[in-house]
C-alpha cells in the first residue's frame, strides 16, 4: 500500500473555489534550519494556529533539524515561546498535546550521513505516531544550503514520489536568472516538479487571494480590466521599518529589488494582469501568470531604463529620530544596497499594450501600506463647465492588501448645492466591518495548502524563471555596469523625489 498525504495529487476536486474544507493526512514535517527566526516566528505559530482550529490531524508531526545541540524539550521550550509570542490563538492548553509531536533532530546540512540517520529517525516516528511515511520537507535556511539539502536528501532516498513527499523552497530562489535555472536544475533531478513548493508569502494573504476573486467571481469589471479603460496601475509596497538586523543579507542580496519586486511585487502585477485561467487549479492559473510575465518588461524612459532606486538617510517614524541605512547594524556603510525602487513596467499583449504598471517599495516610508491602484482614463468629453467641474479626478479603483483590507472605487459625485459642482467621493469596503472573523496568516494557509498538495499558491520553476527574466535588465544595470544612479531620501518621507521621473502625462504617485 503507499500513503498519500492527499490521496491524490492530479486535480483538486474537493477544493471549492478559494474555500478550504479538508484536513491533511497524517505526516511529518521537517523544518532544515529549524533554529532560525522564520521557524520560530512564523512556522510554528502558524501551525500551533491550524491545529488550534482543527486543520491538522492528531498524528501531524514536526521536526526540527539544526546544527545546534537541543534536546527534544529545550526546542519544544523555544517554540512555546514563539507560540505565545506570535500565534493568533496565543498559547493555551492545547500546547501539551500539540507539543509532543514536535521532536528535534541535531546534524548538519551537507552531511549525506546525517541526512540517512534522519531517514531512520523519520521511520521510528511514523511507527510511534502513525504518519504513514508521509513527509515534507521545509527548506528554511540561507539560500547556500538548499543544493546541498536536496542532493542529500536524494542522495539518502528520502526524496520519495508525488504520492507521499513533498520540498517546500523558502525564498529566495536564486540570485538571478542563471541562478534560478541552476537551481531548478538541482530541484529537478531529485523531485518531480508536482513535489515542489516555491513559497512566496505574498500569496497566502487573503487580500492577494481576493485580486482573483474580484476580479473573475464578478462580471462588471472584466469589460473594464484593458487597455481601453485604464490609464495605468500602480503598485505600492510601502513599509516603515527599516532593514533591522537583516543587513548582512539585504547587503548580499543587493537591497529591495531582489528582497521586494522580484517576487512580491511582481506576482501582484501577474494576479493583477493574468488572462482569466479556465479553472481555478494549479497549473491552470500558473499557466496564465507565466503567459502574463513573459509579456511583461521594463520600460524606457528618457534616460534608458524608467527605474529610480534610492536608500534612505535619517529621519523620522512615528515621532521618533532614526537611522539612515548606512548606519544600521551590521550593514556595510559602503554598499549601494537601495532599500526603495520605483520602476516602470510595460506588458506587451492586447490587453495591456500602452498601459504603464507603476511598481514602487521601499522601507522606511512615510506609512505602511500595500495596494494596487488601477487610474481609470479620463472622461472622453466634459460636458460640464470646468469651473463647475473643478479638480475633476479620473476614477480608481484600489485593492488595499494590507493594513485596512478591503476595495475602494472613487467617482465624482454632485454636491448637494444649486449650481453643478462635484467632488470625488468614495464606495469603500472594509474586510474588518464584514467578515466578522479575522483573516488566517498567510503562512497558515501556505502551510495547509502544501499539506494538502495544492500548488496554487506556489510559484513554478518557469513562474520564477519568467520573474527573474523581468528584472535581469535592472540587475544589469545597477550591478554588473553599476551605474552611480543610487538617490537618497529621508526616513519617514514618500522615497525619493527622482521617483516622479517616471510618471508622465500628467501621473502622479498617489498619497497614501
Ligand atoms: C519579506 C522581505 O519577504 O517581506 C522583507 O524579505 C519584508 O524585507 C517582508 O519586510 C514584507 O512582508 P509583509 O508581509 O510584512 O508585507
Amino acid at each position: 500500500m503507499t500513503a498519500s498525504l492527499t490521496g491524490g495529487l492530479s486535480a483538486n476536486p474537493l477544493r471549492q473555489g478559494l474555500r478550504l474544507e479538508r484536513t491533511p493526512k497524517p505526516a511529518i514535517l521537517t523544518i532544515f534550519g529549524a533554529s532560525g527566526d522564520l521557524t520560530v516566528r512564523k512556522l510554528i505559530p502558524a501551525l500551533y494556529d491550524l491545529a488550534r482550529d482543527r486543520r491538522l490531524p492528531p498524528e501531524f508531526t514536526v521536526v526540527g533539524y539544526a546544527r545546534r545541540p537541543y534536546s527534544h524539550e529545550e526546542f519544544r521550550e523555544m517554540m512555546k515561546e514563539g507560540v505565545a509570542k506570535y500565534s493568533r490563538s496565543k498559547l493555551g492548553n492545547l500546547w501539551e498535546s500539540f507539543s509532543k509531536g514536535i521532536y528535534y533532530f541535531q546534524g548538519d546540512l551537507d552531511n549525506l550521513q546525517n541526512f540517512k540517520d534522519l531517514g531512520e529517525f523519520l521511520q521510528t516516528l511514523d511507527s510511534e505516531r502513525g504518519t504513514l511515511g508521509n513527509r515534507a520537507f521545509y527548506m528554511a535556511t540561507a539560500p547556500s544550503f538548499f543544493a546541498p539539502i536536496i542532493e542529500n536528501l536524494g542522495g539518502a532516498g528520502l526524496a520519495g514520489d508525488v504520492r507521499n513527499t513533498r520540498l517546500v523552497i523558502e525564498k529566495p530562489f536564486g540570485h538571478d536568472l542563471e541562478s534560478a535555472q541552476n537551481l531548478n536544475k538541482v530541484v529537478q533531478q531529485v523531485f518531480h516538479e508536482k513535489q515542489v513548493y516555491r513559497i512566496d508569502h505574498y500569496l497566502g494573504k487573503e487580500t492577494v487571494q481576493n485580486i482573483l476573486v474580484f476580479r473573475f467571481a464578478n462580471s462588471i469589471w472584466e469589460p473594464l480590466w484593458n487597455n481601453r479603460y485604464v490609464d495605468h496601475v500602480q503598485i505600492t509596497v510601502a513599509e516603515t521599518v527599516g532593514v533591522e538586523n537583516r543587513g548582512p543579507y539585504y547587503d548580499e542580496a543587493g537591497g529591495a529589488l531582489r528582497d521586494m519586486i522580484q517576487n512580491h511585487l511582481v506576482q501582484l502585477l501577474a494576479l493583477t494582469a493574468m488572462e482569466p485561467p479556465s479553472a481555478f487549479e494549479a497549473d491552470t492559473v500558473r499557466d496564465e501568470k507565466v503567459k502574463v510575465l513573459r509579456a511583461t518588461q521594463v520600460g524606457q524612459g528618457p534616460n534608458g531604463l524608467a527605474a529610480v532606486r534610492a536608500q534612505y538617510a535619517n529621519g523620522w517614524i512615528s515621532g521618533e529620530p532614526v537611522h539612515a541605512y548606512r548606519d544600521e547594524p551590521r550593514v556595510n556603510p559602503d554598499v549601494q544596497t537601495a532599500s526603495y525602487i520605483a520602476a516602470k513596467f510595460m506588458i506587451n499583449n492586447w490587453r495591456w499594450k500602452g498601459v504603464p504598471f507603476l511598481l514602487r517599495t521601499g522601507k522606511r516610508l512615510a506609512k505602511r501600506v500595500t495596494e494596487i491602484a488601477l487610474q481609470f482614463r479620463e472622461v472622453p468629453h466634459l460636458l460640464f463647465p470646468s469651473s463647475s467641474a473643478g479638480q475633476l479626478s479620473p476614477n480608481m479603483l484600489v485593492l488595499r492588501i494590507q493594513p485596512d483590507e478591503g476595495i475602494s472605487l472613487r467617482f465624482e459625485a454632485k454636491r448637494p448645492v444649486a449650481d453643478i459642482a462635484m467632488r470625488s467621493v468614495n464606495m469603500d469596503f472594509h474586510y474588518g466591518g464584514t467578515f466578522e472573523v479575522a483573516s488566517p496568516e498567510a503562512y497558515e494557509r501556505l502551510l495547509l495548502d502544501f499539506l494538502l498538495g495544492d500548488q496554487t499558491l506556489f510559484t513554478r520553476a518557469d513562474e520564477v524563471e519568467a520573474a527573474w527574466k523581468i528584472v535581469t535588465p535592472l540587475i544589469e544595470r545597477w550591478e554588473i555596469q553599476k551605474a552611480g544612479d543610487l538617490n537618497y531620501y529621508d526616513a519617514g518621507s514618500w522615497g525619493p523625489s527622482a521617483a516622479s521621473k517616471l510618471m508622465d502625462n500628467g501621473r502622479r504617485w498617489r498619497r497614501l
